[in-house]
């Protein structure tokens, strides 16, 4: 299930649970803590008092009150000292223990601000990779949708510093919307051939990149559905048996939620969106051709006149089919995520 970066206050993320970087007493303070109480109103520190604080690395739930969730819960981030006194172990355990809290309390969706990132110092990139990978752990044996609510400028340029060679990358391929004008575009081909009922006659190609073209013969338009190619769901459930994997690890490792995939497991002929498609090559670590191929037979291709085409470019040449770092990328670019 998906691991998302969303650019939000987290006292309005409409999900089953918050996640709250509080302190040990519970009885709130500044940053996101403050937020969280005066959202929730005096409600949440009468119950909190009831809790008899809270251990660092550990987390306790209350009710969501006046705010747009059920449930906070509350955990408590280690202080950075530098990184020798178990921080990260720490603050690995805030989110591993709230999403156990979470699960035992029957919630499908939870947001985390970035825990210890502010008052407490803990270096925002470094913060960042613990949460990805204690979530992405706990993804791998439970169903949940999981946001990490980036709320400060320093918090996104931590995401976005980790992605410079994909900016470079970026820079030497993106066709800039104004240059590829739509006048000039249609000055670069030739007029389609008129085409006769019936019959399907291709518009002529200058470039080699179609050998059957040329071999193509007017034939009708019967004749051509008999040779319909194999279906994007045909090529998704082939691919998944060559390269050995169960339906399961394929729609984890693609960050599509369960629905979704039996939709395309029951109705080969369902149509999905650009991203999932994507999403599933890079689950299957396809290769860049093998990803052009898929995308077309759904209908779709990748190009250089889109910044999210060439950053999923970027990672399959790079051989990088880490879906959460690659939505890492997107979200520092402000492009749509995977999966979801
Ligand atoms: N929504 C989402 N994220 C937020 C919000 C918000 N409304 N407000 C702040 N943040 C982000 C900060 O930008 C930071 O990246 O939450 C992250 C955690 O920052 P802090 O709130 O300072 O929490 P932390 O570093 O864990 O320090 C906890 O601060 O507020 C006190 O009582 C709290 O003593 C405790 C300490």
């Amino acid at each position: 299930m998906p691991l998302l970066f969303v650019r939000n206050d987290i006292t309005k993320m409409q999900v089953d649970a918050i996640v709250n970087a509080a302190n040990k007493t519970l009885l709130g303070g500044g940053g996101v803590d403050g937020s969280i109480h005066r959202a929730a109103g005096a409600k949440l520190l009468k119950q909190c008092l009831t809790l008899g604080g809270c251990k660092t690395g550990e987390a306790k739930r209350t009710d969501g009150f006046n705010l747009p969730c059920r449930y906070v819960i509350h955990t408590v981030g280690p202080v950075w000292h530098g990184g020798q006194r178990g921080e990260e172990e720490l603050l690995s355990s805030c989110y591993r223990r709230s999403l156990e809290i979470a699960a035992a309390s029957d919630c499908e969706s939870v947001a985390f601000p970035l825990i210890s990132a502010g008052v407490y110092g803990y270096p925002r990139a470094q913060a960042l990779d613990v949460a990805v990978r204690t979530i992405q752990a706990f993804l791998q044996t439970h169903d949940m949708t999981v946001y990490i609510v980036l709320f400060d400028r320093e918090s996104l340029q931590a995401a976005a510093s980790k992605f410079g060679e994909v900016q470079a990358y970026i820079n030497d391929r993106y066709v800039q919307q104004a240059e590829l004008s739509d006048e000039r575009y249609r000055a670069s081909r030739p007029s389609p051939k008129r085409r006769t009922w019936g019959q399907y006659v291709p518009r002529e190609t200058e470039d080699a990149a179609c050998p059957t073209a040329a071999a193509f013969r007017e034939e009708t338009l019967d004749d051509l559905l008999q040779q319909l190619d194999e279906s994007f769901a045909q090529m998704l459930f082939r691919k998944i048996d060559e390269k050995g994997l169960t339906d399961v690890q394929c729609y984890k490792r693609a960050n599509i939620d369960r629905k979704l995939f039996s939709k395309i497991r029951s109705n080969p002929a369902y149509k999905p969106g650009k991203q999932t498609v994507i999403a599933f090559a890079i689950a299957l670590e396809l290769s860049l051709e093998e990803t052009k191929e898929m995308l077309l037979k759904a209908g779709y291709a990748l190009s250089h006149s889109s910044e999210f085409d060439i950053i999923i470019e970027f990672f399959i040449v790079h051989g990088k089919y880490d879906v959460t770092e690659i939505n890492e990328a997107l979200f520092a670019f402000d492009q749509k995520l995977l999966g979801a």
